[in-house]
């Protein structure tokens, strides 16, 4: 079966990557971040701004660099959701009007699943335990008939917003990420301060914590009980123990021998230690990318897309997929059909 060549288009938080995926090969995949000063996160308004700003200079880069020409293309895939609304507006416009542009079908994708997709093609994974990590989200998931099932997840922010936010309490720049910055300080940490532990039933819960932690930034530091560093030491233990704990339980309830970590969190190299002493005393295998895939990009929404054009999409009018070509902002993983696997 010869796989289609295609266009995939990511925007939904504040990374605006385009990526062109062939065979399950990556032919291109550039990517521009917003990145906000010290001490401020990103809006939605600005954050579409900055898209619309580079859509079509990151959108020539994809194609140049993968060296396709429009008509080269099977299908365009962009992100349906979940994310932020305005910036995935802000691209759905475009991949809406290039789809008309260059008469292709256009492929609407869930952002979680097509980390998930892209995880499996790079790391050769068959049939992971997924851990989801990233800014926006926290899942645990595991494939089951036709289905990518959430075994556990945040009840209320995502890991990676809990270290963005300690970040901006920190002043500690943006650039590349808040996230790379903490691992970066909790290295030279040494001293660990006891933090809340929040894991409930296979649910995982990081608001109180936070709370918590800026308080003992206002009050420990300056009184000299332990440094800046210390506590993004103790916050990546605690929060990392946590993850891993409700990982290995979805792992022990599906007999997996296979755990991947997905998501912007997931390129920390702590995290992926702490999983691999875990998923090594089962006997597990684990999985993991780095920055280029586990960061959000455009090949990852076009393997998705590839996956669900060959596996059905290709024989749907391209009139009916234009029509169904809006987005969410509220997507669960669950809510997709996987029809490309058994
Ligand atoms: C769990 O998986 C292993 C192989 O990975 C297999 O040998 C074993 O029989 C499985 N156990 C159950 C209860 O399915």
């Amino acid at each position: 079966v010869k796989m289609p060549t295609v266009l995939g288009l990511e925007g939904s938080a504040n990374k605006i990557g385009i990526g062109v995926i062939r065979d399950g090969e990556v032919l291109s995949n550039p990517r521009h971040t917003y990145v906000t000063p010290p001490g401020e996160g990103f809006l939605p308004r600005e954050t579409a701004k900055h898209h619309k700003e580079w859509v079509l200079k990151v959108l020539r880069e994809a194609l140049v660099e993968a060296d396709v020409l429009p008509k080269d293309l099977d299908c365009i895939a962009y992100t349906k959701g979940p994310g932020m609304g305005a910036p995935l507006v802000s691209v759905a416009v475009v991949a809406r009007t290039i789809a008309q542009l260059w008469d292709k079908p256009i492929i609407p994708v869930n952002h979680c699943i097509a980390h998930i997709e892209m995880g499996r093609l790079i790391t050769k994974a068959t049939n992971p335990t997924v851990l989801y990590v990233s800014g926006g989200n926290t899942q645990v998931i595991a494939y089951a008939d036709r289905r990518y099932r959430i075994f556990g997840e945040t009840i209320d922010i995502a890991v990676g917003n809990c270290l963005d936010r300690f970040a901006r309490v920190l002043q500690i720049s943006n650039d590349p990420s808040p996230g790379y910055n903490i691992e970066k300080m909790a290295k030279k940490g040494k001293k660990y301060i006891p933090l809340p532990y929040t894991v409930k039933g296979m649910d995982i819960s990081f608001s109180g914590l936070l709370s918590f932690i800026e308080m003992a930034a206002n009050t420990k530091i300056a009184s000299g009980e332990c440094t800046a560093e210390d506590l993004c030491f103790s916050l990546q233990e605690t929060v990392f123990a946590m993850l891993v704990e409700i990982t290995e339980r979805a792992m022990a309830h599906c007999n997996s021998s296979e755990v991947l970590i997905v998501g912007g969190v997931g390129c920390n190299l702590r995290l992926q230690e702490m999983m691999l002493v875990m998923a090594s005393e089962r006997g597990a295998k684990l999985y993991a990318t780095d920055e280029r895939f586990c960061i959000d990009n455009g090949a990852m929404i076009a393997q998705a897309g590839s996956l669900m054009f060959s596996s059905g999409l290709k024989s749907a009018r391209k009139e009916e997929l234009f029509e169904d070509s809006w987005c969410t902002q509220r997507f669960r993983t669950d809510e997709v059909e996987v029809t490309w696997r058994n």
